[in-house]
């Protein structure tokens, strides 16, 4: 459906868990988050009965997310489910990788269409450093388990800090050179633990074109603009929430591992899905997208959401 604002709305991103096996250091706290019961997550026919309500609502693409959704119990059920949905179009799902080498080929049996896999540098003293807990190989296995099970078109997240991994935009370029994989660097958004972190850690986008000037535009329009490197297989996907505002191009709402809808990011408002079922729970849904708000302001006050990534769903 077309919310206030004109959008299309048909992208419904649906966090199945918000807890993860990593702690990376700009999303979740050391000790991690505060285990809710097992009751304020969503149950598999919740998970299902919402997803058939949005996809009533019209939407068209499905992203599982956490947290870290392969932590979920009840995961690859979930999957089954939802591409058994008529009318769904694609059913994605975005991991930290760690768990895709056991995991990647009964995914793509259970019929996820595509994924995106985090990983925010190469090195494997870095990548410890950052997860507080992650082992890069893990990823990498996971990586080339996804790609002999038959997952095409990967796209591989990496969240842009400076000081950090802002050295190694080079080699995450070099990457679609080899691969037929879109890499796409982002910019940290100042959120959780992160909103606190000082400026130089926050880089534009832009920095990837100033120090890389081969590459070419291939399509700019939408929340992901993207380059490619001449003779490149792949493409590199520069998403800048903070420095350019794509509000204008988002078609997504997002629902929350206990069930609320959000019908932004960093919006504060939320409406509870739970317990509501048939025409009700697809009225929520509809009332959601109309809540929807022009554009966020991230760069003028901040998110106002009080909750950090791993509950949201990135
Ligand atoms: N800014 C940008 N991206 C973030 N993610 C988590 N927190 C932030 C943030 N503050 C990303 C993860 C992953 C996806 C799930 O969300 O790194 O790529
Ligand atoms: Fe979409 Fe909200 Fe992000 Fe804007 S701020 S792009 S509306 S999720």
């Amino acid at each position: 459906m077309t919310d206030n604002y004109g959008r299309t709305i048909d992208y419904l991103r649906l966090s199945v868990t918000d807890l993860c096996n990593y702690r990376c250091r700009y999303c979740m706290p050391e000790e991690g988050v505060c285990k809710q019961s097992h009751n304020a997550i969503l149950r598999v026919e919740e998970c299902e009965e919402i997803a058939r309500a949005a996809v009533a609502c019209g939407v068209k693409k499905i992203r599982l997310t956490g947290g870290e959704p392969l932590v979920r119990q009840g995961i690859l059920e979930i999957c089954r489910r939802l591409r058994a949905i008529d009318g769904l179009e694609e059913l994605c799902l975005t991991t930290n990788g760690s768990l895709l080498r056991e995991l990647a080929k009964p995914l793509r049996d259970a019929g996820v269409d595509r994924l995106n896999i985090s990983v925010d540098t190469l090195r494997p003293d870095r990548f410890t450093q950052i997860t507080r807990r992650g082992v890069l190989a893990d990823v990498l296995a996971g990586i080339r388990a996804a790609e002999e099970a038959g997952f095409q078109n990967l796209k591989l997240d990496t969240v842009l800090i400076g000081g950090f991994n802002d050295d190694e935009i080079g080699d995450f370029l070099a990457l679609t050179v080899e691969h037929p994989w879109e890499v796409r660097l982002i910019e940290l958004m100042p959120m959780g633990p992160c909103a606190e972190w000082e400026e130089g850690c926050f880089l534009p986008g832009t920095v990837v074109l100033e120090r890389y000037p081969a590459l070419k535009a291939v399509d700019t329009q939408g929340v992901t603009r993207r380059y490619r490197l001449p003779g490149a297989q792949g493409t590199v996907g520069l998403i800048s929430p903070v420095s350019h505002n794509f509000c204008g191009d988002c078609r997504r709402i997002r629902v929350t591992a206990d069930g609320k809808l959000k019908g932004c990011l960093h919006a504060r408002e939320e409406i509870s899905l739970r317990g509501l079922h048939g025409a009700a729970l697809e009225e929520a849904i509809r009332r959601g997208i109309l809540q929807k708000p022009r554009q966020h302001r991230l760069k003028e006050d901040g998110s106002e959401t009080h909750r950090t990534m791993n509950q949201i769903g990135g």
